[in-house]
């Protein structure tokens, strides 16, 4: 493996860049992470630093298009990164130097993964000729998640003279890193304060406005010279006057040290942040334990693939692992859909974690445990927004932040007119077969029977609960309905010229809802008697509601139309949508919600989703599975009705989030691999090269990060964990074929799975656990700890044509 494999280089400097370049040069530990903004720069346009600790949300109101609205936001904390230089030429102040400006002569940016740094290196030359090169460290401590440093190294290539530093903390901050957000209230930090701690250490603190969260910040700043401190409106300054010589390096640290009062074992957030950097050693010591901590996340989650696709996932592992690390265990946080990168979608947590536990499940466990811990301890909230809609069981938020509470917006703008329209999203309500579907795969992968009984059966109850409440029967199909709602394509959410949001039966809802229901009812059976009683108990169930699940499972209806599922009753009867012309007239057509209302027309006329809806189903059940929930809900889905299904949706779908080719990748593994590759590229592709137009710059894309490495780990392999064994189904694509990685499986760590042209092989490490499960389509076999075995497959070109 050489370098380039673990480093993405970035030459020059391109303002338009530079969001993108911060978002995927973020560095983070999953308490916190900040954006790769450059040190010398505040919010001003072009660069936004960022720094966000996982949880921390505040809320505000703001009134806009005549309306009060109230949004939480995660807050973008006081910058730690503020360090800025200039020459002091003949007693005079030359300007502050900073990347982009006049007198830069060259730029260059390292992120580096396996040590999990970014590098920069910026060099300056001004009128006079003098040359200084500054070459710049960062990290966001991996196994210290209270710390970050960032080491500069000033040399001072053909002159000698002074060069005046200053390190600062700035609590002036607010939450302006998405344009279409700014006509909002974006000042979340009041009761700025900062002081100096000695020795050479500043602190600055401040708290949320309305949540109250408490967050102390402490700067160690060690230069050859000793600073001087002041403390300006609400930032706190170190100032130093180095005096160069030429060609000898000056080195400048900065340690930082950042706690909430959401912290556990602390009693005061500044005392802590204080008391931390005090204790912290210097920057060697720092990036060497920071390495060693990431040295072993490598090692848990290894993945080889090869060329260019292997370095994109690599990165996404990076990110994902950035914001979901083993310190996530010990947090009360959700799956925010954008990272801790940016401020997209305010770190609301939706159902992306569905792309995202599976993949953590098979290598941190205990992080998928507390993720679905997040959810359990908002069980309370979903029972009430439940009970709001005169409902039973939990419905739990499409958004959802601190509390749990619905966090969508009801209005949002359309950045192309300007308009401020409503927002339906809400209704999606699949979001709670989602939390289900992970408890379920999280408890089969990890065998983790504790949960499964516990949190996580009361979960499931609640959730089927809500859907059988939910479903109304209709005599007339003699089938249950569940109306009113929108699927996972948001661009449609009501019928052409309804008055009232909303659809019915979306296939993807009902199907989902019926495996929830039916799944819960097995668990039932299968607890433990004691805690089934306790549990019955709890909840006030009553066997007449077991008989109504066992019907609604059965008999919620899916609709079908010229032979395929229809997305949602009545999909077939909307225009079909001409794709090519509007593709001629806009060019890209992802957002064609936002080109259709600005055009004065609505996407909901059209049979036009925006990503995969219907076809998330083969994204969640293998074929087989797939089929037998058709079965038990009384309709056959065929192999051939499942093709012409992928078909049709796959000419009416516009790709309008990065989710969609992930799943269209996925699913055409398995029906038409021709095509899968081509989605698989887009889903690689969706944060490095920007491709939903210039949203990366704003946060990643977790779900679609971590469902490419999913794609990977169980795509490709078929790989189920259900019933206690390791079901392996592989559909290697051509252009995908050779991969490997190591998978933590019912408390077996490090076995390892190798895919290549003709075999597999599995190698499980020696440990005194039972041994593993493998199923394959036509045969078994039992791997026992410390052993391995070799399992033929069909070379890639005899696999079944499509
Ligand atoms: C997608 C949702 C997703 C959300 C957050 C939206 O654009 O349509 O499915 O949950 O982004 O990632």
């Amino acid at each position: 493996m050489t370098e380039t494999d673990w480093t993405w280089v970035y030459e020059g400097y391109a303002p338009e860049r530079e969001s993108l370049r911060e978002s995927l040069c973020t560095l983070g530990n999953g308490y916190f992470a900040t954006r790769g903004a450059a040190s010398e720069c505040a919010a001003d346009g072009v660069h936004y630093p960022g720094t966000y600790v996982a949880g921390c949300y505040n809320r505000l109101t703001s009134t806009v298009a005549g309306r009060r609205v109230e949004n939480e936001d995660l807050v973008n904390l006081p910058n730690w990164l503020v360090l800025r230089y200039r020459v002091n030429g003949g007693g005079r102040p030359g300007p502050w130097l900073v990347p982009g400006g006049r007198s830069m002569a060259g730029h260059r940016q390292i992120l580096d993964l396996r040590q999990g740094t970014l590098e920069r290196v910026t060099r300056y030359e001004d009128d006079q000729g003098r040359r200084l090169a500054v070459r710049q460290h960062r990290l966001v401590h991996m196994a210290d998640p209270h710390l970050a440093a960032l080491r500069t190294v000033f040399t001072a290539e053909n002159w000698s003279g002074t060069l005046e530093v200053e390190a600062a903390l700035d609590g002036s901050v607010e939450n302006t890193g998405v344009a279409r957000y700014r006509q909002l209230a974006t000042r979340h930090l009041i009761h700025v304060h900062t002081g100096d701690a000695a020795p050479a250490t500043v602190w600055l603190r401040c708290r949320t406005s309305t949540s109250d969260i408490r967050i102390g910040m402490a700067s160690r700043t060690t230069a050859p010279v000793d600073g001087v401190s002041h403390h300006p409106g609400r930032r706190t300054v170190q100032r130093f006057r180095l005096e160069l010589e030429q060609g000898r390096a000056a080195v400048v640290d900065k340690t930082v040290a950042l706690h909430t009062s959401h912290d556990p074992a602390i009693s005061d957030p500044l005392h802590a942040a204080v008391d931390r950097v005090r204790r912290a050693g210097p920057f060697e010591t720092l990036l060497s334990s920071h390495r060693a901590a990431w040295q072993q996340l490598w090692r848990r989650a290894e993945l080889e693939v090869a060329d260019e696709a292997g370095r994109i996932l690599r990165l996404h592992l990076f990110h994902v692992l950035q914001t979901l690390s083993p310190h996530t265990a010990d947090l009360d946080v959700g799956v925010p859909a954008r990272g801790l990168h940016g401020e997209a979608y305010r770190g609301h947590i939706f159902w992306d974690e569905l792309f995202v536990l599976p993949y953590l499940n098979l290598h941190f466990p205990e992080v998928s445990r507390a993720l679905l811990t997040y959810r359990h301890r908002r069980l309370e909230r979903a029972r009430f927004a439940a009970l709001d809609e005169g409902c039973t069981g939990a419905m739990y938020p499409w958004q959802s932040g601190s509390d749990g509470r619905e966090e969508a917006q009801r209005l949002h703008l359309n950045p192309r007119s300007g308009r401020w329209v409503p927002d339906h999203s809400h209704l999606q309500h699949h979001v709670g077969s989602a939390i289900a579907y992970n408890v379920w795969q999280y408890c089969e992968a990890s065998g983790d029977s504790e949960f499964l009984h516990t949190k996580g059966a009361e979960m499931l109850l609640q959730i089927a609960r809500f859907y059988a409440c939910r479903a109304t029967h209709d005599p007339a199909l003699g089938r249950y309905r569940i109306r009113g709602v929108v699927g996972p394509d948001e661009y449609h959410d009501a019928y052409p010229g309804a008055a009232e949001p909303g659809l019915d039966d979306n296939a993807y809802t009902n199907v989902t809802a019926a495996w929830v229901l039916g799944r819960t009812l097995d668990l039932l059976r299968s607890l433990p008697e004691p805690r089934r009683q306790e549990l019955v108990e709890r909840t006030g169930l009553h066997h007449t509601e077991l008989e109504l699940w066992e019907d609604v499972s059965r008999m919620l209806h899916v609709p079908f139309h010229d032979g395929v599922i229809s997305q949602f009753e009545g999909f077939g009867e909307l225009a079909e949508f001409d794709w090519e012309g509007h593709r001629r007239r806009f060019g890209d057509i992802r957002r064609l919600d936002r080109i259709l209302e600005a055009e004065g027309d609505s996407v909901n006329r059209y049979k036009a989703s925006k990503q995969a809806d219907v076809l998330m189903l083969g994204y969640l059940f293998s074929p087989a599975e797939l089929r037998a929930l058709f079965s038990r809900l009384g309709y056959v889905l065929d192999e051939e009705t499942w093709r012409r299904t992928v078909d049709y949706y796959l000419h009416r779908t516009s790709h309008g989030s990065t989710l969609s080719g992930l799943v269209h990748g996925w699913v055409l593994a398995r029906v038409r691999r021709s095509e899968a590759w081509r989605f698989c590229r887009e889903a690689l592709e969706g944060d490095i090269a920007d491709v939903q137009g210039g949203t990366t710059g704003e946060g990643i894309h977790l779900g679609a990060m971590a469902g490419t490495l999913d794609l990977v780990q169980r795509g490709l392999t078929g790989l189920e964990t259900r019933g206690g064994a390791l079901r392996l189904d592989p559909v290697p694509l051509p252009e995908l074929s050779e991969f490997c990685f190591t998978l933590r499986y019912r408390g077996h760590w490090g076995v390892r799975l190798r895919v290549a042209p003709g075999g597999m092989h599995i190698a499980v490490p020696g440990s005194g656990r039972d041994p593993i499960d493998v199923e394959l389509p036509e045969r078994s076999v039992l791997v026992e700890p410390g052993e391995e075995c070799e399992l033929p497959l069909p070379a890639v070109d005899d696999w079944a044509p499509p």
